[in-house]
C-alpha cells in the first residue's frame, strides 16, 4: 500500500534533492540531477549524477542516493524526490535498482525552481519488475 506523506516530509525531501544538485558533476551533459532518499528510519540521503570522460562509466544521482543509503546499512526506503531542471523522469537502470528494495516506494519529481511535476511510485515508473520476488527461494 501506497502511504501519502506529510507535506513538511515532502518539502523537507524535495529541499535536499534540490540543494544536492549543486554538487552534480556534470561536466559533459551539464544536466544537473539531485536525488534524496527518505529511509523508513527517517533518514535522508542524498545523490548527484556523477559524470566520466569514459560516458558510460557514469552514474545517475538516483543510484548513487540509493547506493549510500544501502551502504550505510538501509534496505527500507520511504520515498525519493528527484530535481532536474526539467522534471525528468529516473532512467529505466534507476527505477531497476530501486524496484530492488520494494515497489511502493513513493517518487516525487521536481523541477529547477521546486514545483512538483510527478507523484508516482516505482511500482507505477517499473510495472511487472523482475525483482527479488522473480528468483526461485534460495535454499
Ligand atoms: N541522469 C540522472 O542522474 N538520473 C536520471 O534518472 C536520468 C539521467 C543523469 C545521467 C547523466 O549524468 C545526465 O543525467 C544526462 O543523462
Amino acid at each position: 500500500m501506497t502511504m501519502k506523506l506529510p507535506d513538511e516530509v515532502r518539502e523537507q525531501l524535495a529541499a535536499a534533492a534540490l540543494d544536492a544538485r549543486q554538487w552534480a558533476y556534470v561536466p559533459y551533459s551539464n544536466y544537473r540531477v539531485g536525488a534524496a532518499l527518505l529511509t523508513a528510519s527517517g533518514r535522508i540521503y542524498d545523490g548527484v549524477n556523477v559524470e566520466n570522460a569514459a560516458y558510460p562509466s557514469s552514474i545517475c544521482a538516483e543510484r548513487v542516493a540509493v547506493f549510500k543509503a544501502v551502504s550505510a546499512g538501509e534496505r527500507e526506503f520511504t520515498a525519493l524526490a528527484v530535481a532536474t531542471d526539467n522534471g525528468g523522469t529516473p532512467c529505466g537502470a534507476c527505477r531497476q535498482v530501486l524496484a530492488e528494495f520494494g515497489t511502493d516506494t513513493i517518487v516525487y519529481l521536481f523541477d529547477g525552481e521546486g514545483n512538483l511535476t510527478l507523484e508516482t511510485t516505482v511500482a507505477a515508473l517499473l510495472p511487472h519488475n523482475f525483482g527479488p520476488q522473480s528468483l526461485p527461494p534460495r535454499s
